[in-house]
C-alpha cells in the first residue's frame, strides 16, 4: 500500500516548476508555460536520437524544433541558438518576457557512433517593454534566472536549475513525462576526476599544463587522478555533477578563447555548478560575470568541484 501511495505521488517537471514558481506571487505560469515547450523539444529530439536520425539531420531538425516550440510559446522575444547566425526576434503578437539562449545538440560529432549527447539552454528575462534588441541577450551569465541542458544517453535525463539548487529528471518513455529523480544534487567539493582533451597539450599555456602535470603527477603523494573525457560537453558535464572533479576547456595557442561559447554553452554549465555547490573559471574571472560582446563568442571554462577549481585560479593568480 505505501508503495502505491508513493508511486501516485508523480513529481513532474511541470508540477516541480509550479512548486518552485509558487514562491513568486507575481508569477502567472508564464515560465511553466516557456518550460513545457523546451521540454517538448527534448522529448521530440530524444525520440528522434532513440530512431538514429543521422547527424546532418539532427543538427537542423532539433534546432527548427527548440525555435518553433519557443516562438508559438507566447513567452519570449528573443532566442540565440548555436545553429543560428543571427538571433531570432519574435513578432511582437507572440513576444513574452523571457529571452532563450541554446545548444539545441552539444556534441553532434558524436551521433553516429551512438555516444551521448545532449540539449543545453539558459533563460534571461526581459527588463524592459520597448522592442527587444540583442543588448536583452548580451548580458551577464549572473543575471540568468534558470539553466539546464537534456542529456539523451541510455536514459533522457534533464538537469535543470531556476536558482534554488539543481535538480535532476529522468523521462519515464511510458508515461512521456520527465519524473523528478535527483532532487537537489550537490557536486562533492573534491572529486579525482580531470577532463579534458589532451590531444590539445601542445598548445595549452602554463597554468593549464601545470595543473594537468599535478593531476598525473601529484607531488603530495595523493593518488593520480583518473581522466574521464567524451568530448560531449553536456556528458562530461553531467558526469562531473555527479560524481565530482574537473572539467576543463582551456584556451590554447590556436585558440585564444578556448572552443565553448558562453552565451549558450559556458553560461549554463557555470549556473548550474555555482548551484550545485561548485564553481565556474575563466582563467581571469568568475565565468558568470563574462559581459558577451557577440551572441557566439567563446571563452575558455574551468568548471566542476570547489575545492579543484580553485587549484586552477591560484595556479592563474601565481601567473598575474
Ligand atoms: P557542439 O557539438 O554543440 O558543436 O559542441 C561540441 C563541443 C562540446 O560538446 C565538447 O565539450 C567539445 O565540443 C569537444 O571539443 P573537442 O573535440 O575539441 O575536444
Ligand atoms: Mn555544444
Ligand atoms: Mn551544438
Ligand atoms: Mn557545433
Amino acid at each position: 500500500h505505501e508503495a502505491d501511495a508513493y508511486r501516485t505521488d508523480l513529481m513532474t517537471i511541470t508540477r516541480f516548476v509550479l512548486n518552485e514558481q509558487s514562491k513568486y506571487p507575481e508569477s502567472r505560469g508564464d515560465f511553466t508555460i516557456l518550460l513545457s515547450n523546451i521540454v517538448l523539444g527534448c522529448k521530440f529530439v530524444c525520440s528522434a536520437v532513440n530512431k538514429g536520425e543521422e547527424q546532418k539531420k539532427l543538427d537542423v531538425l532539433s534546432n527548427d524544433v527548440f525555435v518553433k516550440a519557443l516562438v508559438s510559446s507566447g513567452r519570449t522575444s528573443v532566442l540565440v541558438s548555436e545553429e543560428d547566425e543571427e538571433a531570432t526576434f519574435v513578432e511582437s503578437s507572440k513576444r513574452g518576457k523571457y529571452c532563450v539562449v541554446f545548444d539545441p545538440l552539444d556534441g553532434s560529432s558524436n551521433i553516429d557512433c551512438g555516444v551521448s549527447i545532449g540539449t543545453i539552454f539558459g533563460i534571461y528575462t526581459m527588463e524592459h517593454s520597448d522592442e527587444p534588441t540583442i543588448e536583452d541577450v548580451l548580458k551577464p551569465g549572473n543575471e540568468m534566472v534558470a539553466a539546464g541542458y537534456c542529456m539523451y544517453g541510455s536514459s533522457c535525463m534533464l538537469v535543470l536549475s531556476t536558482g534554488t539548487g539543481v535538480h535532476g529528471f529522468t523521462l519515464d518513455p511510458s508515461l512521456g513525462e520527465f519524473i523528478l529523480t535527483h532532487p537537489d544534487i550537490k557536486i562533492p567539493n573534491k572529486g579525482n576526476i580531470y577532463s579534458v582533451n589532451e590531444g590539445n597539450a601542445q598548445n595549452w599555456d602554463g597554468p593549464t599544463t601545470k595543473y594537468v602535470e599535478r593531476c598525473k603527477y601529484p607531488k603530495d603523494g595523493s593518488p593520480a587522478k583518473s581522466l574521464r573525457y567524451v568530448g560531449s560537453m553536456v556528458a562530461d558535464v553531467h558526469r562531473t555533477l555527479l560524481y565530482g572533479g574537473i572539467f576543463l576547456y582551456p584556451a590554447d595557442k590556436k585558440s585564444p578563447n578556448g572552443k565553448l561559447r558562453v552565451l549558450y554553452e559556458v553560461f549554463p554549465m557555470a549556473f548550474l555548478m555555482e548551484q550545485a555547490g561548485g564553481q565556474a573559471f575563466t582563467g581571469k574571472k568568475r565565468a558568470l560575470d563574462l559581459v558577451p560582446k557577440k551572441i557566439h563568442e567563446r571563452s575558455p571554462i574551468f568548471l566542476g568541484s570547489y575545492d579543484d577549481v580553485e587549484e586552477i585560479k591560484a595556479l592563474y593568480a601565481a601567473e598575474e
